[in-house]
């Protein structure tokens, strides 16, 4: 049996009462009880609970396949999407691969770029300088297949990929995920001629990592997605157990027992880089989830100890309406210790032999207590280590308690409403047709 993470609520323990601790948890089983009975508002869309289980051989032989495919002679794999389309496998990729591995050649896999996640100039002009120097190939992610970002970014890319290696090439150099059969980029896939993967109806943006959408760019970068789809399957398991020791049911009560109490914020915390984009997902999947009905935690994230030196003293001494959920790594996959130096010019011989990661660890520890002491309940998720299995356990641990949590605040978590004001807004100001009467409301405001 392999060694699975955890959550210690210990340190916030102490801000609530007994009764505070015991309501969220019988709240929070009954929250289980109506997501897994898929009685609960939104329940048309939820798809994502059986991906881990219901993954077949088929589709994942064909994502291994178009790996395969592009191992030979492509340089650089653009993925195109943004949002629930490109958070999930960007933090994959970056929690997998090694720091510094665009420098490297390391692997016999493509190097992964993203684009469509921004509508900056510059980041687009600098990419398609990259894409003229290399041989490249593009997954271009679009579930509505109308987002503005990743369509444009696309276009920009196709242009470039026909010019250079003609319409015949450049088809066999596409791979478009979307849906079943709406959309613009159905359309579009199905007149080229790409290979199209398929975001399932019910399944939302931000719960698709383990989708096309997720394990398409993880294959393509080398990664082992059976893997990634074992630790979901074993957190499956885990988090339908309707009692306390399941760690999404006991994630999302003390959250939200902290949130009744008054902490509004709850900031994820990680102590290595490689799992900064682990919490822009995050940040996503719970903001869009709960953020509704003037209701929901505001959720924010650090990279410490680096933000110690930025945030850390906020998170000290500033209003105190915050936790912390820290994602604690047990084991580094390197190690790397501190040798003694005769001279000890830097006084540092304090720290002779010990290595790096126990630096680390008493950073964190030390941290966590100070933060306690200054008013900050602190959760602490512990993953063994950083590898496929503990990262696929860790996106569906992340969703299941997000749906529990989403559900003890009463709100919908499988809609967001609130996304399409900027966007109404921003076709009327560009022109598109049907948005004439919003264009002249918006050009006769000021700000
Ligand atoms: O969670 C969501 O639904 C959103 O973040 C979408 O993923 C994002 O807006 C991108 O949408 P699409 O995949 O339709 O381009």
């Amino acid at each position: 049996m392999k060694h699975k993470l955890e959550v210690d609520y210990n340190a916030a323990r102490g801000f609530l009462a007994d009764r505070e601790v015991n309501d969220a948890f019988a709240k929070s089983i009954k929250a289980l009880e109506v997501l897994e009975g898929r009685e609960g508002r939104g329940n048309e869309f939820l798809g994502w609970l059986d991906l881990p289980s219901e993954t077949d051989e088929t589709l994942l032989s064909r994502i291994e396949g178009v790996a395969r495919r592009w191992q030979n002679g492509i340089d650089v794999v653009v993925i195109i999407g943004i949002g629930g389309s490109y958070l999930g496998s960007k933090a994959a990729l970056d929690a997998l691969t090694h720091h510094f591995d665009l420098y490297l050649e390391k692997s016999s896999s493509p190097k992964i770029v993203f684009a469509g996640q921004n509508l900056s100039e510059d980041y687009l002009s600098e990419l398609m300088e990259l894409l003229s120097a290399k041989s490249a190939a593009a997954v271009v992610i679009s579930k509505s297949g109308t987002t503005i970002e990743p369509a444009v970014a696309f276009r920009i890319i196709k242009q470039h990929f026909e010019e250079k290696y003609g319409k015949e090439e450049s088809a066999r150099r596409i791979v478009a995920v979307t849906d079943e059969s709406r959309g613009a980029l159905r359309k579009l896939s199905e007149m080229e001629g790409y290979e199209t993967f398929i975001i399932p109806d019910n399944v939302g943006g931000r719960f698709s990592v383990l989708t096309p959408v997720g394990l398409i760019p993880v294959a393509v970068a080398g990664y082992d997605i059976r893997a990634m789809l074992e630790g979901a399957r074993d957190m499956q398991k885990r988090s339908s157990e309707h009692s306390e020791n399941n760690p999404a049911v006991a994630y999302a009560a003390i959250r939200n027992a902290l949130y009744s109490s008054g902490k509004k914020i709850e900031i994820i915390v990680n102590y290595n880089p490689k799992l900064q984009y682990v919490a822009e997902w995050w940040k996503q999947l719970y903001g869009e989830s709960e953020g509704k009905e003037n209701k929901g935690i505001f959720p924010a994230s650090v990279n410490f100890t680096s933000d110690l030196h930025s945030m850390g003293q906020y998170i000290q001494e500033g209003e105190r309406h915050i936790f912390e959920t820290v994602i604690s790594v047990e084991k580094p996959n390197r190690s790397l210790s501190i040798a003694n130096d005769p001279k000890n010019l830097d006084g540092l011989n304090f720290l002779s032999g010990k290595s790096i990661d126990e630096c680390n660890k008493m950073a964190e520890l030390g941290t966590r207590i100070a933060h306690v002491d200054g008013g900050v309940p602190n959760m602490r998720i512990i993953l063994p280590e950083i590898n496929e299995y503990n990262i696929g356990s860790l996106f569906y641990f992340f969703e299941k308690a997000c749906g529990i949590s989403a559900y003890m605040l009463d709100v919908n978590p499988f809609d967001q409403p609130g996304v399409e004001d900027y966007k109404v807004n921003m076709f009327a100001l560009l022109g598109k047709p049907g948005f004439e009467e919003k264009a002249k409301e918006l050009r006769a405001r000021s700000l």
